[in-house]
């Protein structure tokens, strides 16, 4: 049985993975370590928190010389990495904690897996990154895994100095490594400060949406289950040493999607049509707005015959319904802490 480490389990994307590992693989023992920061969240894996094949650890990668110890106990023979700081206009106010934990954790992960892996036969560390590390594209073209690095938030910075060091130690050390570079998911267990999830809930709220700027910013967008399973395939097929783009085919600007957006909310909610898009009001723009991401993914469609399979309104859809079907969950996640980040990002908007 190989014992897989999944760090950042309890957060979106990673809350897919560990259910889609756990379920797919009883093989696997998969271990989930999560500090459990705000975005961290353990409702996120109620379905399959009972598994036999399944194990929660609450650490912060932060503490090197504890995760040093979990891996000497564990043994683990892949990991699998998503844990990060995620959230752009979280970097602009506070950078110092992205630094922290995107670029120190990753490097105490590197060197705990170094610790243990005196043969790296069969063993695999997995970086997960963004599309953010390229920078900004303008009207045209497509990053490709040979785009020269440019990033430009803190967020971005701190992600692109993580990769670089996943190479470092694969370079230096031959620490068998593969990265992927993927573009905006969305779906269900989304934390709403994020665009769709904090849309849904504005809406839901009679709440302004606030668009950055002129909403002419465009981002590519995956259902992120399609992403999970890029994921899987990637850990098992990948090439050792190499870089993957994941992206959705699906740019849009941002208010060019709101609008979709305000279109089923209205008859989700059984409301006039047009009621939800008079909610939407520009605001101040972002520091820095990054205008246009856009991803080539034909190398991992080619060599790992993965495609996005979700259309972009059906996935819309069946997020928006399950955000109304988890009014609970919503409501315990935008709670105490919330109202205040909410506070200091919009109002002086
Ligand atoms: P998220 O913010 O929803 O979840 C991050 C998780 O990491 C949380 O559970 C949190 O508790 C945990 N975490 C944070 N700091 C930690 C620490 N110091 N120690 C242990 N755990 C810690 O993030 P997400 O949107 O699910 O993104 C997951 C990964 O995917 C990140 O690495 C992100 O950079 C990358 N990514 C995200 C997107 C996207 O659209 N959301 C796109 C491409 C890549
Ligand atoms: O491209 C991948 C990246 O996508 C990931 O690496 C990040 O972790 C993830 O957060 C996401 O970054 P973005 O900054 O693109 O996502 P966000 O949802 O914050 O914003 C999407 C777009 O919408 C962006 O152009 C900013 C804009 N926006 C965002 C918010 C929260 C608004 O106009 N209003 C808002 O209130």
């Amino acid at each position: 049985m190989k014992t897989i480490l999944i760090t950042g389990g309890a957060g979106f994307i990673g809350s897919h993975v560990v259910r889609r590992f756990v379920k797919n693989y009883p093989q696997y023992k998969i271990v989930n370590l999560d500090k459990l920061t705000y975005a961290g969240n353990l409702a996120n894996l109620k379905d399959i928190e009972k598994e036999p094949n399944y194990e929660f650890i609450r650490a912060d990668i932060v503490a090197g010389e504890l995760i040093k110890k979990i891996f000497q106990k564990y043994r683990f023979d892949g990991v699998i990495h998503l844990a990060a700081e995620s959230h752009v206009d979280r970097s602009i106010a506070n950078p110092t904690e992205f630094i922290y934990t995107n670029i120190i954790g990753t490097v105490n992960l590197l060197n705990a897996a170094r610790e243990i892996w005196e043969h790296t036969e069969g063993k695999l560390f997995y970086h997960i990154s963004t599309d953010e590390v390229y920078g900004s594209l303008g009207s045209s073209g497509l990053f490709t895994e040979t785009t020269s690095y440019d990033p430009q938030s803190p967020y971005s910075a701190s992600k692109a100095s993580s990769d670089h060091l996943v190479r470092a130690y694969h370079n230096t050390y031959k620490m068998p490594v593969v990265i992927s570079n993927c573009s905006n998911n969305y779906g269900s267990f989304q934390f709403p400060e994020k665009l769709i999830p904090l849309s849904i809930n504005n809406i839901r709220n009679n709440k302004l949406i606030p668009v950055y700027g002129k909403g002419e910013n465009i981002r590519d967008w995956l259902y992120v289950e399609d992403h999970a399973e890029a994921i899987d395939k990637i850990f098992h097929s990948g090439k050792i040493g190499d870089t993957y783009n994941i992206g959705g085919n699906n740019e849009l600007k941002n208010i060019d999607l709101l609008k979709v957006l305000c279109r089923i909310m209205d008859q989700k909610l059984r409301r006039t049509a047009g009621t939800s898009e008079h909610l939407i009001t520009f605001v101040k723009d972002r520091a820095g707005h990054d205008l246009r991401y856009a991803i080539d993914s034909s190398k991992l469609q080619k060599e790992l015959k993965w495609k996005p399979s979700v259309v972009f309104e059906q996935g819309l859809e069946k997020t928006v319904e399950w955000y109304l079907a988890n009014e609970e969950w919503m409501k315990n996640v935008t709670s105490g802490e919330y109202l205040k980040y909410y506070d200091s990002q919009y109002n002086k908007r």
